[in-house]
């Protein structure tokens, strides 16, 4: 199968995992992220757009992943065209091109953000939507796109995943969980943002991969043109839970708040059992106490300062923003000089 986005978060933990089954991989990724890594991390490979993919380019294929997006809330807010055109243009371009060419599966990363407001009553795949940023609106909107697209040929699915958490060879801190961790470790504070009552449902990234291994050989009437949400019940906690959980784990740190933190309009409890009644064999197995442990585990180990914490190394926004200071990407994202490697982050 091929990989869209297989040299981000999710992807350098899917791809190993899914070879590791016996599957032949191959990916197809604008490299933003090439070098960040938190020990060794992906290979460097060529540079795709999902929004120049090819029928040429997906043949062979029996079936396409779509991780390759922008991928959280303050990345869409920076430019939200740009989000739009990567995650819901991007995915339409992708998918268009895997049926031209016959590819019978599409497996989407969507994400539990599309329930945006949804408060504290557990929503079920089949609540109303709320997103709340032009994140979660791309992921609505792609998922409307390719259901359009479902066919007795081509069968979409929807994987709502929670917010991720634990180690990835390609990191990020700009998820809570793993945020937490790494300012607990090296400031002794565990620093909140928000008031903390939110809910979030979190799931780890290990789990997320499973699921979607899972569902890449599931019998097809059960994933067509479906969505699952992509997490554990034990999984739905507040972010002051969170917070109270690393500094737990931490020795000699402290919850603290942000000054000015008021509350935070992405609120959701989720429910899970549609994804543990369809698949009752798939094992979601990591509890967040468990990814925080890992996580201190895999800083300390290769080495996680103050410096990596406040740079652009593991965090999307600043990221993106020095590559285009640099001039490496247009305002679209779109990468100014094919040729060229996108370039090591500072
Ligand atoms: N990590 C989470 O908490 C989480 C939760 C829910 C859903 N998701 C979804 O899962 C997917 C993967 O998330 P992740 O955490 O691995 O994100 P990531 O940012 O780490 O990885 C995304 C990858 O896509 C690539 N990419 C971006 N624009 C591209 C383009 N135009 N063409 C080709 N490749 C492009 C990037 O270079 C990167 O390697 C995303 O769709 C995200 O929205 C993630």
């Amino acid at each position: 199968m091929l990989v869209a986005g297989d040299r981000g978060y999710i992807g350098a933990v899917l791809v190993p995992m899914l070879r590791a089954a016996g599957h032949q991989v191959g990916g197809l990724d604008l490299g933003l992220y090439d070098g960040c890594d938190l020990g060794p991390g992906p290979a460097a490979g060529a540079f795709a757009d999902l929004r120049e993919a090819t029928p040429a380019q997906l043949a062979g294929y029996d079936a396409v992943i779509c991780l390759a997006a922008l991928s959280n809330d303050p990345l869409g807010q920076l430019n939200p065209a740009a989000t739009f055109s990567v995650n819901l243009d991007g995915t339409l371009a992708l998918a268009r091109a895997a049926k031209a060419a016959g590819v019978e599966r599409f497996l989407f990363a969507s994400s539990c953000s599309l329930y945006g407001a949804a408060g504290s009553a557990g929503v079920a795949e089949d609540a109303e939507l709320y997103p709340v940023t032009p994140y979660g609106e791309t992921k609505v909107q792609a998922e409307r796109g390719l259901s359009e697209l479902a066919d007795d040929s081509f069968s979409p699915v929807y994987l709502r995943n929670a917010t991720a958490f634990g180690a990835s060879p390609r990191h990020r801190l700009d998820i809570v969980v793993n945020n937490l961790t790494a300012v607990a470790l090296t400031t002794g504070q565990v620093r909140l943002e928000s008031d903390g009552t939110p809910w979030r449902p979190l799931v780890h990234v290990a789990d997320i991969a499973a699921a979607f291994a899972e569902m890449l050989t599931a019998p097809r009437e059960l994933i067509h043109d479906q969505p699952f949400n992509v997490g554990r019940q034990a999984g739905n906690v507040q972010v002051r839970d969170i917070a109270e959980m690393v500094a737990e784990a931490v020795p000699g740190s402290r919850v603290t708040l942000a000054d000015g933190a008021g509350p935070d309009l992405r609120n959701y409890r989720v429910d899970f059992a549609k994804l543990t009644d369809t698949f009752p064999a798939l094992e979601l197995r990591w509890t967040p106490p468990e990814g925080v442990a890992e996580l201190l585990t895999a800083y300390q180990t290769h080495g996680m300062s103050y410096q990596d914490f406040m740079s652009s190394r593991y965090v999307r926004l600043r990221r993106i923003t020095e590559l285009q200071q640099a001039g490496l990407l247009d305002p679209m994202l779109r990468r100014t000089s094919p040729a060229e490697p996108v370039g090591r982050p500072a």
